[in-house]
């Protein structure tokens, strides 16, 4: 029998490469959800549902109708410095649109793929494992560690996938990452600075992916970090994407995050330990010159 999987935030970037990963499983049946209308690329494969996850009756209403075995739900506000600045909008899409989908979930009996981030540490003392105490430093963070309470005190079958510092190439999204941003800058002759003192493992959104989909298909409960598996300050990050380019790291200089300002605050060292996604799920993630590689690919192609 078919397993039907219903996704929030389809529009989103970890949402795009679910919706392209998920549309390629014969086992899996997919209904997509967002907000307002559907504006993916592709309408095949898949049954759209418009969802506002703040919306308790219409996300009760849409799940209850649709009766997953399975929900990701990856919608969030994402925005670590809006968050800071509208705390409400904030509160009500990372925390109470959560208890609306436990609740759904409960009413249906489905498992639940919620997904999280670094950001509920304080970067103190990265990498981290899953068994790691949270002590959020942005309201972001405090807002997604609520929502992992939420869900952890929930009495529905439950799995947190955490992950860090997502980049890949999405449809229609202005939102760029730093692979992109190196390439661009370099290839015009800009110079640019890039942070020495924060370290992180960038995740490929397609890797992310795939993590959420090893989960929702084992139903494996519990938290695991979904991440890339290298530890790289955004410096390193910079080098190796001119390296692989072959553009001119001079370009690069070296700073100090303090050199920034920036409305919320960042954790300095985070990144993730990966044994257990890798013994538990069999996750194994892209290296960042693979991830580089597939980002190149997706630009030429
Ligand atoms: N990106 C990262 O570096 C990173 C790092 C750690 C953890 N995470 C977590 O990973 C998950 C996915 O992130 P992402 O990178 O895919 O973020 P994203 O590209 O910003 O996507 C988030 C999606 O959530 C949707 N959304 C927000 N409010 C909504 C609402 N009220 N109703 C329905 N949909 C709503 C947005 O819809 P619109 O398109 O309509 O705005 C957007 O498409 C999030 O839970 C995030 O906290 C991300």
């Amino acid at each position: 029998m078919k397993k039907r999987i219903l996704i929030t935030g389809a529009n989103g970037l970890l949402g795009q490469k679910l919706v392209h990963l998920l549309t390629q499983q014969p086992t899996i049946e997919l209904i997509a959800t967002a907000r307002g209308d559907n504006r993916l690329p592709f309408s095949e494969g898949y049954v759209y549902r418009s969802m506002d996850i703040t919306d308790r009756q219409q996300v009760l209403d849409v799940i209850t109708e649709t009766r997953p075995d399975v929900v990701i739900h990856g919608a969030a506000m994402t925005d670590v410095d809006k968050c800071e600045t509208q705390k409400d909008a904030c509160w009500a899409q990372n925390v109470h649109a959560v208890e609306y989908i436990v609740e759904a979930c409960s009413t249906i009996d489905a498992f639940l793929v919620h997904v999280s981030t670094d950001f509920i540490f304080d970067g103190a003392a990265g990498p981290y494992d899953e068994t790691a105490e949270a002590n959020p430093i942005s309201f972001y963070g405090w807002s997604k560690q609520a929502g992992e309470s939420v869900v952890r005190h929930s009495a529905i079958r439950w799995a947190i996938a955490r992950t860090v510092l997502v980049y890949g190439i999405a449809h229609d999204m202005s939102r760029s990452n730093i692979i992109l941003w190196v390439k661009k800058s370099l290839e015009d002759g800009k110079n640019i600075k890039v942070v020495t003192d924060q370290w992180r493992s960038p995740t490929l959104a397609e890797d992310l992916a795939m993590g959420c989909y090893l989960i929702a298909d084992q139903e494996a409960e519990g938290i695991f970090n979904i991440s890339g598996k290298e530890v790289l300050t955004p410096y390193e990050m910079a080098i190796r994407t001119a390296d692989y380019f072959s553009l001119d790291k001079s370009l690069i200089a070296q700073a100090d995050a303090s050199t920034f300002t920036q409305v919320a605050r960042r954790p300095p060292r985070t990144g993730f330990v990966l044994d257990k996604a890798r013994t538990v799920l069999g996750y194994d993630p892209h290296s960042f010159e693979e991830g580089i590689a597939v980002l190149a690919s997706q630009l030429n192609g």
